[in-house]
């Protein structure tokens, strides 16, 4: 049953309004992370991700640090890496990742930017009696010292927060010197499909103020500012970034969350 004479227009208004309001909420959205990304350059976009990651409990929970692998990346674990050795885990936040690995069997070395994540994971892995260990890193860094392995993670959402393709290789070359050929790389992001007038206006607006602001940082297509600074990806865009850092893409998904593993060539 349809609503006849004046609740036929009120919904027919309602359904117009509710239009314009999503238009303006996105348009005013990309107004907003536009201008934002245009006044901060990419060392501004890592301060902002540390002090972020500093300042959400989550990370620093023992009931989360030690909840284990999501099932997305125990498939990935179980399908794509070796049974044992040792595995690098990058962005590995307070541990969530290393303890899971670790109590799998694996030797593991992580590494992340955030100094008070990394203290707390430290903590946790004594607490914990986890027999891993954590360092810290400058973003989109790779600490010295580290060993060989034989497979390594970005660990969760983790790359997507590098602003900038040439930094996010680089990173990635960091990694692969650290692996054996054929060893596997799991990283996961956000990820986009189709074209977006937000992103398409997110951009225009940070590239006219980076280049107002004489920056040499560039903004991408995809570049992204809420909360903390995120690339969203397509598959060719990460295979063509895995390949860059001598990594060859063998799986790609976009649920429940975006990932691939690469194969180190
Ligand atoms: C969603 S958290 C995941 C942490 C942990 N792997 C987990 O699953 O709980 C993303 C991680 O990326 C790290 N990160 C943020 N910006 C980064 C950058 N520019 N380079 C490297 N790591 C970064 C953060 O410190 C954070 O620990």
């Amino acid at each position: 049953m349809t609503p006849g004479g004046g609740g036929a227009k009120r919904v027919r208004l309602f359904i117009r309004a509710d239009e314009w309001q999503r238009r303006g909420a996105a348009a005013l959205q990309a107004l907003h992370q536009g201008w934002w990304l245009g006044w901060l350059d990419h060392r501004d976009l890592d301060d902002l991700a540390r002090r972020q990651y500093a300042r959400w409990p989550r990370y620093r929970d023992d009931t989360y640090n030690t909840s284990g692998l999501t099932r997305w990346e125990a498939d990935a674990v179980r399908a794509h890496f070796p049974a044992e050795g040792a595995i690098l885990v990058a962005a590995a936040g307070g541990g969530r990742e290393v303890v899971a690995l670790a109590r799998l069997g694996y030797r593991v070395e992580g590494f992340d930017c955030v100094e008070a994540l990394v203290a707390c994971g430290r903590e946790t892995l004594m607490r914990f009696g986890v027999n891993a260990r954590l360092e810290l890193a400058p973003p989109g860094g790779i600490p010295e010292g580290l060993g060989h392995h034989v497979g390594a993670i970005v660990g969760w959402g983790g790359y997507m927060h590098i602003p900038g393709r040439g930094a996010r290789i680089a990173f990635l070359r960091g990694l692969r010197r650290h692996v054996d050929a054929g060893a596997p790389l799991l990283v996961s992001f956000f990820t986009r499909t189709g074209p977006s007038r937000r992103l398409v206006w997110t951009q225009r607006i940070a590239r006219a103020l980076r280049r107002l602001r004489r920056s040499p940082d560039p903004v991408e297509y995809g570049d992204t500012l809420d909360r903390t600074f995120d690339h969203l990806f397509t598959k060719d865009e990460i295979a063509q970034e895995l390949a860059a850092a001598d990594f060859a893409l063998v799986s790609y998904a976009e649920t429940p969350y975006g990932h691939a593993v690469g194969r180190a060539v």
